[in-house]
């Protein structure tokens, strides 16, 4: 590349993102005014442990997300992303509208501590384990609705400030560094807890020819995926338990996983890790994409400890300290790659 190429790149890849984080920031304080004080019961008893992180370096780290991301790009892991399109205005602009509709409603939870309304559907009792029959975050619909699967995106971008794709890509960055060179077609990649797809989008646009599959436990999500990977024939998207993977041993070169273990209690995660291990080839990896833990970057455990305050996330004090090195060690996988990118940790392991 020519330095006058590098240039137009970096100048491109700041301009759009730039543009992405100031569109969804100025929607995170916009819900942050409307929403008044955040002053649900709970909060106003919070006794942080952590004191304040300096302001200053939590926008470095933001910042760094941002560098290792056009570093990556440079370096040909993944190619820049396209999603920052004029063509696109339109869309964005019926997400932001369905994120303001649908924020009364997560505000009402929020105030109510409701984080179970979802159990009231008797449509879904006994169908899901318990722990997962939750309105995480206070999102409307829980995980079981196509309401809910739409509005995903557009709820997380908000919530990170339009970091959360950027966080995304440093995962596939890591699975890149252990794919590159190989032959894509003759691999097989696993999503675990695959979502709406949105991960499997990302990670398609950089292996195109990757045979890759999804699974979730919610049908509403798995079809969401369906929809936008519709023209990828080569992807399959199944609806199943992260604990009990309906695939053979040893049947994937890599697996991911992508903000699923703070959502899962502790036991449940064990089960996952003992999955994820043995559908992995040995010789392959698996690589996890997940919140910061506490004490991996001081001046954000302020923020990692609110978190379970502000929204409804019953799993995520016990994530924090859970060791995941050991986790996944107990389950016959070695960790070998460990990067942090903002408020995302991203792990990779193999298994020997
Ligand atoms: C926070 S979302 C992450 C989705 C996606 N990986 C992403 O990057 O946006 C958590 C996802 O995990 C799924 N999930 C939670 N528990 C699960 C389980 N036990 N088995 C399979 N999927 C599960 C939910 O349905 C949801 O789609």
């Amino acid at each position: 590349m020519s330095a006058l190429t590098q240039s137009l790149s970096r100048v491109r890849y700041a301009a759009a993102q730039g543009a992405r984080v100031a569109w969804y920031l100025s929607q995170y304080r916009l819900a942050r005014r409307l929403s008044g004080p955040f002053t649900p019961p709970g909060e106003r008893e919070f006794q942080p442990k952590s004191p304040p992180g300096s302001p200053g370096r939590i926008r470095a780290a933001f910042l760094d997300l941002f560098a290792q991301d056009r570093l990556n790009i440079e370096a040909g892991l993944y190619p820049a992303p396209r999603d920052v399109d004029p063509a696109k205005l339109t869309q964005a602009i019926a997400n932001s509208r369905r994120f303001f509709d649908d924020l009364p409603k997560v505000d009402a939870r929020r105030l109510a501590r409701n984080g179970v309304e979802v159990r009231q559907s008797n449509e879904v009792a006994g169908r899901y384990p318990a722990y997962y029959l939750q309105n995480f975050h206070y999102q409307t619909g829980g995980w079981l609705t196509p309401e809910s699967a739409k509005l995903y995106d557009t709820q997380v971008e908000i919530l990170f400030g339009g970091a959360a794709d950027a966080m995304r890509r440093i995962a596939i960055g890591s699975l890149a560094r252990a794919i590159r060179g190989k032959d894509q077609r003759s691999l097989r990649l696993l999503d675990v807890a695959c979502g709406n797809g949105r991960f499997l989008a990302q990670t398609l646009e950089a292996f195109p020819r990757l045979k890759v599959t999804g699974v979730d436990l919610s049908p509403a999500y798995v079809e969401e995926a369906k929809r936008r990977l519709a023209e990828a024939s080569h992807a399959e998207l199944v609806v199943g338990e992260a604990e009990k993977l309906p695939f053979e041993d040893a049947s994937f070169d890599a697996v991911t996983c992508i903000y699923l273990f703070h959502e899962l209690p502790p036991k449940v995660r064990k089960a996952v890790a003992r999955e994820i291990a043995r559908v992995v080839k040995p010789g392959g990896v698996a690589v996890l994409a997940d919140s910061l833990q506490t004490g991996d970057s001081v001046d954000l455990d302020r923020m990692l400890e609110y978190f379970p305050v502000g929204f409804h996330e019953p799993f995520y004090s016990s994530y924090l300290n859970e060791d995941l090195g050991a986790l996944f060690g107990a389950a016959g996988l070695e960790q070998d790659e460990v990067r942090l990118a903002f408020l995302t940790k991203v792990m990779r392991f193999r298994k020997t």
